[in-house]
């Protein structure tokens, strides 16, 4: 199946009852080697036959990713786990059957079953079972595991319709199936669990409260932060790359005192409009009565920081709409730490490029 510059199919699919004819063309386009983007629970994903070597290659080509950043394998249940690698240590089976299907992706010992582009040449594999009822059927019906990347142009902030798939990778990849917007809207947590101490090499979906919970103590790899000079080489390949981003430069400005942080981003949102530079804001409920009535900027109110589930399904969608509104530099509020904040702040913070400004109380 030859995916560069072929006509990208868009086929609308129910996201709760998908369509099996429509699942098993999708399927079919998989297991011949080609390309099909799908709707996850988390953000849309560029799925490829994970056991095929030119079909995971064709999604590096498509989406411009570094060949060293390894791929999520989504399978469908625990027990196709086994097929792959050679142990399931009690932890992952613990952890699967509390958070599979979910937002959660396991990095553990084995993966040789795949060919090297999928792990990046390293000796663990990342693993996750999505809860999406098109995601499910279309693996089970593919009848491979399928690796997938989130459905985005490397860099590009992640994907959570399809139209900002085709916006990215059309005219790349044979086809999109469109469920409509994926619910979280930020990725997988992906969690290490090859070592002794598991540790949080990516924020996401799955918070560390409840992680800890279950299994007791988890770290967080301080590359998480954005400063991977702190803590030594990420643990995870696809930290050390500039990620999330929208074209705009984005400012990220943080601080404890929400209305001292709006205070600040209104002085500079000046500053740059005097220079004639388009002004994008990101905001929250609680702050955006700062910018009442400044029709001169963009501002973009993401819910409230109090609700991070709604910031963070908002999120990607309001980076990707200050670039179709043209904005030059877009100022954005932090948020706090807390359960879905820190995979909000994680791509805040990523999206900067470490352009980050701290407001001391
Ligand atoms: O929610 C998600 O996880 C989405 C959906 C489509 O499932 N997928 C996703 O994939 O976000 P991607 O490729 O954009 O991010 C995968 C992350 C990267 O940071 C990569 O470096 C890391 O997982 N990763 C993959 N395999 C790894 C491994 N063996 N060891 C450490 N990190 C790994
Ligand atoms: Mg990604």
């Amino acid at each position: 199946m030859e995916n560069a510059a072929c006509e990208t199919r868009h086929l609308v699919v129910d996201p709760r009852q998908p369509d099996v004819t429509l699942i098993e063309e999708a399927g079919a386009i998989l297991r011949g080697g080609g390309l099909v983007a799908f709707p996850t629970e988390t953000v849309y994903g560029l799925g490829a036959n994970a056991l095929d070597a030119r079909a995971v290659a064709g999604i590096f080509e498509a989406k411009g990713r570094p060949a060293d950043n390894p791929l999520i394998v989504h399978i469908d249940c625990l027990r196709t786990l086994s097929r792959y690698v050679n142990e399931v240590p009690p932890v992952v089976s613990r952890l699967a059957s509390r958070f599979w299907p979910g937002p959660l992706t396991l990095v553990l010992q084995g993966g040789q079953a795949f060919p090297p582009a999928v792990t990046g040449g390293l000796d663990t594999v990342a693993v996750r079972v999505p809860a999406h009822p098109v995601a499910l059927a279309l693996i089970r019906t593919a009848g491979v595991p399928v690796a997938a990347p989130s459905a985005n142009v490397s860099g590009r902030p992640s994907p959570t319709t399809a139209g900002h798939v085709l916006d990215d990778l059309s005219g790349k990849i044979a086809l999109v199936l469109d469920g409509g917007p994926s619910g979280l809207g930020v990725e997988s947590t992906v969690l290490d669990v090859s070592g002794d101490c598991p540790v949080i090499l990516r924020p996401g979906g799955t918070i560390r409260r409840d992680l800890e919970e279950l299994i007791g103590p988890v770290e967080v790899d301080p590359a998480i932060n954005g400063d991977a000079t702190t803590g030594g080489a990420p643990r995870s390949p696809g930290m050390k790359y500039t990620h999330y981003a929208p074209r705009a430069s984005l400012i990220l400005f943080e601080g404890h005192d929400q209305r001292r942080v709006a205070a600040r981003v209104l002085v500079e949102a000046k500053r740059f409009a005097a220079v004639g530079r388009k002004v994008g804001i990101f905001t929250y409920g609680e702050t955006s009565s700062f910018y009442d009535g400044m029709v001169e900027y963009s501002v973009i109110v993401a819910g409230k920081r109090s609700d991070p589930g709604t910031v963070a399904s908002l999120l990607y969608e309001s980076l990707r709409r200050f670039d179709r509104l043209g904005v030059d530099v877009i100022l954005a509020e932090g948020m706090p730490f807390d359960g879905l904040g820190m995979a909000v702040m994680n791509r805040l913070r990523r999206a900067s490029g470490g352009h980050v400004v701290t407001i001391e109380c």
